[in-house]
């Protein structure tokens, strides 16, 4: 079994490291932060990610997964390093890549073996150049080290599943040495015949920025779409649903809604559009697919004007759901940020509630009334806005939320709502592409 570290334990490093632990291996996970380490010490996960916490708890037991600020030791005592730290938005789009470098100058300074050092951040192709030049810089004379990409497809909310089951693993790696120690790092996953694709350093990084951009212009299109579907009086549901049906096109992130967000897709294609720019290869359609996501969160916010008459001024509305997708309460980039600030803007006054984001809403928008069930949140509203497709949202009784608000109006920008139930209770409504009542 291998020694293992992963330095950065956020949703990518802390699935990362306990889903290998699972696989068998020993895993540090290393984070200069201490209150984290000090809360996984202690039992606590500090995101809310499903199946997690058993995943953690399983591990620590058995002894194979630990937590650590000691980055230097952490890094002397692994066969194999995992980068996962973050790499936010930088100026121009660009991936700022600072804390992937700092990571690199500590493992140079701390080879005292041959190392395997593997990227699992999402970072511009080319990085994996520029770690192992700081490396080099910083190791002590005679360091040896074989670089890797593998790149993660986890997606916040179901992360533990995708890592223990994911549809393949890319390894990108030149030396045979290190892919083979990575191949034997994800032995389960091998062994049950899942696809290990070996590539190169640069190609490993790109199948993420292109995977990621691709489904961001997947759902960019299916927006689109759905706007032009309320003009023709289409239904975006069954043309998505026969779309889905051509096996060359697939059924998955087809769903139409109020723009991707979350900290993936939006830094991620404007990633990959600015690195194109640069490289003289500049690519149209993500530049299109980041306009149209921008524009439909802006729509979301007309449409719930629309129905209130274009005047917020003196209003309230309920807003449901704050995270940026159900089951994770990150509400990075999330569509309802902008409702919330159009809301404010217009005059009006919001009423908060997510099953699990409240806090992290908090964040942007410390002012807000926030409450604890959609029931006391649509109290007295004039209007509600659904922004997440939590579960418990697309069973929320209509009947109730009829009585309990000042005016039966609502946004449904996930379509989640039964529009037959819609009309019965005399809602005036609005959705996605779909039809509408008003
Ligand atoms: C995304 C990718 O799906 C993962 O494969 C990838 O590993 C991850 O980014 C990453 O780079 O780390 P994630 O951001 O967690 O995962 O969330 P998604 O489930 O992809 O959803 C992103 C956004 O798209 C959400 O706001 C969601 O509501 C929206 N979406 C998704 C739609 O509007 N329609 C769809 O049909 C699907």
């Amino acid at each position: 079994m291998k020694k293992i570290t992963v330095i950065g334990t956020g949703y990518v490093g802390l699935v990362s490291g306990a889903g290998i632990s699972d696989f068998g291996h020993y895993v540090n996970c290393a984070d200069k932060i201490e209150s984290k380490i000090k809360l996984l010490q202690q039992g606590e996960i500090p995101i809310y990610e499903p199946g997690l916490d058993d995943l953690v708890k399983r591990n620590v037991s058995t002894g194979r997964l630990s937590f650590t600020t000691n980055v230097d030791e952490a890094i002397q005592t692994a066969d194999v390093i995992f980068i996962a730290v973050g790499t936010p938005q930088g100026e121009n789009g660009e991936a700022n890549i600072s804390a992937v470098e700092s990571v690199a100058r500590a493992i140079g300074k701390n080879l005292n073996n041959y190392k395997v050092i593997c990227t699992k951040s999402t970072v511009p192709i080319g990085t994996g150049d520029r770690v192992c030049e700081l490396i080099r810089e910083t190791m002590p004379k005679g360091g040896v080290f074989d670089y890797v990409s593998n790149p993660e497809f986890l997606r916040e909310g179901s992360a533990v599943k995708d890592f223990l089951w994911p549809d393949r693993v890319v390894i990108g790696a030149t030396s045979e040495r290190a892919f083979d120690i990575m191949r034997d790092v994800y032995r389960p996953l091998y062994v049950n015949e899942k696809p290990i694709l070996h590539t190169n350093v640069a190609t490993a990084e790109m199948i993420k920025y292109a995977a990621n951009a691709f489904l961001a212009l997947k759902i960019s299109y299916i927006n689109e779409v759905a706007n032009l579907c309320e003009k023709v009086g289409a239904d975006i549901h069954q043309v998505a649903k026969a779309m889905g049906q051509d096996g060359r096109i697939s059924p998955k992130f087809l769903h139409p809604g109020p723009g991707y967000g979350g900290s993936c897709f939006p830094k991620d294609t404007e990633a990959i559009a600015a690195l194109s720019r640069k490289k003289g290869a500049p690519m149209h359609t993500i530049d299109a697919a980041i306009i149209t996501n921008n524009e439909q969160k802006i729509k979301m916010t007309e449409k719930l004007k629309k129905l209130v008459d274009d005047d917020l001024t003196g209003k309230t509305i309920g807003v449901l759901g704050l995270a940026f997708k159900p089951n994770t309460d990150d509400v990075r980039e999330s569509s309802s940020i902008d409702m919330i600030q159009s809301i404010l803007d217009g005059g009006g006054q919001v009423h908060a509630f997510d099953p699990i984001a409240n806090e992290s809403m908090k964040k942007y928008f410390p002012n807000l009334k926030y409450f604890t069930s959609w029931k006391e949140a649509c109290q007295n509203t004039d209007a509600v806005a659904i922004m997440t497709e939590w579960n418990e949202f697309r069973g929320l009784s209509l009947d109730t939320l009829k009585t309990i608000m000042k005016s039966p109006i609502i946004l449904d920008t996930r379509n989640i709502l039964s529009i037959e139930k819609l009309i019965e209770y005399g809602f005036r409504f609005d959705n996605v592409g779909r039809l509408k009542i008003q």
